[in-house]
């Protein structure tokens, strides 16, 4: 009986020892912990909508017994002013690396001052900041992709299309009449779109006629009002709808849907992301076709970057260039080879 209670107590006595032993040496096997601030131009947008769903997955995939990673998302509803102070008030709650998706792109200097003067690395991503603006500081980086390489690739479709099939041009006038539904004016991603699908379009040999344009800011309500009054213009005139995005390619057809144009006087409608709802209409053959603005891959590039840029493990294994940038390839998708894409969402 007493050496039963001997037994105990010292077993007692040795459990509680290994607690203090445990706990002190907590203090060298905690694990450690990163807190990803993040802040958007525009929660309600589209594709980072899908593009931050991603992010928040990767990251959670790369938390391990010695990691652990939380993430703050703010959405800076289209002002500046705003995002300078989220900026502000995730540095204050202690975060130790940014993702920036900047309003304005021609404005990051008070964002990368308050960085820089709290040595918290930045991470810009899918709006683009000038090169001399990136290149005021060895911790700021951008994870996007090539406007251009977008563009092209729309045109390439487009050529395929109108090559491929003699009704595109519906009036015999040997012309393509087109319209273009454009982003923000002044992001990256919309003049340089348009350019280049146009651009691209004329090298294969299309004869185009621009009808008109409507600056729709990647939104789909934008656009389908934008279409309604082009519609309402030219009525069944309009060939070819080059939208640079999806969301206001599916406003165009939103358009095309409420109007009296018949079926067989429908354009062709390109659009530009693969977003799930992109996708979707090119599977249905509602658009000709959309480029793949790979946000699966932005998104796991952004969130192994945040890490790395913390722990200061891990960076040459991701592809930078000029110290600074990583860019994800475009792709093109058809009816085709959708399904390649949709079964990744
Ligand atoms: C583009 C994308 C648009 C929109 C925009 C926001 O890359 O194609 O759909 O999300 O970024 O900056
Ligand atoms: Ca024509």
């Amino acid at each position: 009986m007493r050496a039963a209670k001997m037994i105990r107590a010292a077993a007692i006595t040795a459990l509680g020892l290994s607690f203090l032993w445990g706990c002190g040496e907590k203090e060298t096997q905690d694990p450690e912990k990163i807190s990803v601030g993040v802040t958007s131009y525009n929660q309600s947008d589209t594709f980072l909508g899908e593009l931050l769903g991603a992010f928040k997955e990767d990251l959670e995939e790369l938390e391990r017994g010695d990691l652990s990673i939380t993430v703050t998302i703010r959405d800076a509803a289209g002002s500046q002013r705003t995002q300078d102070d989220q900026v502000r008030e995730l540095i204050g709650a202690g975060c130790d690396v940014l993702c920036v998706n900047l309003v304005d792109r021609a404005d990051p200097s008070e964002i990368i001052d308050l960085a820089r003067d709290n040595e918290i690395p930045i991470i810009f991503f899918n709006r683009e900041p000038v090169a001399e603006d990136l290149m005021q500081w060895d911790k700021l980086y951008y994870v996007g992709a090539d406007a251009r390489q977008s563009g092209i690739m729309q045109g390439e479709l487009a050529a395929a299309a109108i090559q491929a099939d003699s009704q595109i041009d519906r009036n015999k006038d040997g012309k393509i009449q087109y319209v273009v539904l454009e982003g923000e004016p002044g992001h990256q991603d919309a003049i340089i779109r348009t350019e280049d699908a146009v651009e691209t379009l004329r090298d294969s040999g299309v004869k185009l006629e621009k009808l008109s344009y409507g600056i729709a800011n990647w939104n789909r309500g934008q656009a389908q009002n934008r279409m309604e009054q082009m519609i309402n213009q030219y009525q069944n005139q309009i060939e070819l709808v080059l939208a640079n995005n999806d969301d206001m390619a599916l406003g165009a057809l939103d358009a095309y849907e409420k109007s009296n144009i018949t079926e067989t006087s429908l354009p062709l409608v390109f659009g530009i992301d693969g977003t799930a709802a992109g996708l979707e209409a090119v599977e249905q053959s509602r658009l000709a076709g959309t480029v793949y603005n790979d946000k699966e891959g932005q998104a796991e590039a952004m969130a192994k970057l945040a890490v790395a840029v913390v722990t200061g493990e891990g960076l040459e294994e991701l592809d930078i260039q000029e110290e600074r940038y990583i860019r994800l390839p475009y792709a093109k998708v058809t009816r085709e080879n959708v399904h390649e894409f949709s079964c990744n969402q």
